[in-house]
């Protein structure tokens, strides 16, 4: 039986380190790290994500600043709210919550972020930075850092000679979680919907790493026995084993069968989605002392 790991326990001492950085900082310079979150729209799952960004900067000692706009707001308005929170001296991290209600366009709001309070990584001045192998230089997107923290907990920060598989190619999650792992040393294979025997390219992989969106796809004949699989899937699926209309939240892997032939594996819920939130406090807290021009503690 493989080892799980307790995302939220991860999640909270990372939590205390922004903590304490957050207040060396205010000590030190005055400065308060800020967050602004912006959200558009009326999605459910959306809004409980953003409350609890919201609610943990605040427990971060950080100013918290939540901005909620309805479905109908134009791309000029969002542009010209990115505008002013840009300006904003008290706010070191603007995050606009994904997906935007269509018809409006992400790309161009994501991109008009300044790349120095892009705590999502999302910028091409960060994920080129990524993709450049400069980690302490720009701002990495949180889930596949969070992801990594994992990774480093139970290989160390040198995985030379281990194989990586990461099943997903999305620019939020795939694409940087892959350049992570590259420039961690792995071998890296970026597998995705058009792949050709995905079941046999992740048998290779010391390290399965899937974000798919498909209810539990990865089975227990896709992992080597012994390998660390991370698990990023958050599906919500019909539960009528508890009470007619429940639903419950599994990953993109089939957790029971995977954790007995799985080295170290993270559950849904409970693995990887507390550590989007805790990187992005942190991802918060170093661009507010780059701001402050000290050396930004890393995570
Ligand atoms: N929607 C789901 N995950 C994320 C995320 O990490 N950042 C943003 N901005 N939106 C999301």
């Amino acid at each position: 039986m493989a080892t799980v790991i307790d995302g939220k326990q991860v999640a909270s001492s990372v939590i205390d380190a922004v903590k304490t950085a957050s207040q060396v900082l205010k000590d030190e310079t005055g400065v308060k790290p800020g967050l602004a979150v912006v959200i558009v729209g009326d999605d459910p799952a959306s809004h409980a994500y953003v409350s609890s960004k919201s609610r943990m900067a605040k427990e971060c000692g950080f100013t918290s600043v939540q901005h909620t706009l309805p479905e109908q707001t134009t791309q000029e308005d969002l542009a010209a709210l990115v505008q002013s929170l840009n300006e904003d001296e008290s706010l070191h991290g603007i995050l606009v919550q994904l997906p935007l209600p269509k018809p409006l366009r992400s790309e161009p709001i994501i991109q008009s972020i300044l790349p120095e309070k892009d705590v999502d990584g999302l910028h091409v001045v960060n994920a080129g930075k990524l993709a450049t192998g400069d980690l302490d230089g720009g701002l990495v997107s949180c889930t596949p850092a969070g992801a990594m923290v994992f990774v480093r907990q139970t290989h160390g920060a040198d995985l030379s000679g281990l194989n990586a598989v990461v099943i997903g190619r999305s620019n939020l999650f795939g694409k940087p979680m892959a350049a992570l792992l590259l420039a961690a040393n792995a071998t890296v294979t970026v597998a995705h919907s058009r792949t050709r025997n995905l079941a046999e390219v992740c048998r290779g992989a010391d390290i399965l790493v899937a974000a798919v969106g498909r209810p539990e796809m990865v089975n227990a004949d896709w992992v080597k026995p012994g390998a660390t699989v991370i698990d990023v899937g958050i599906n919500r699926i019909d539960a009528p084993e508890k009470g007619e209309g429940k639903s419950r939240l599994v990953g993109d892997v089939a957790f029971k069968e995977c954790a007995a032939v799985a080295g170290v594996i993270t559950p849904v819920p409970g693995g990887v989605g507390p550590m989007t939130i805790a990187m992005l406090m942190a991802n918060t807290v170093i661009a507010a002392y780059r701001k402050a021009g000290r050396q930004a503690p890393s995570f």
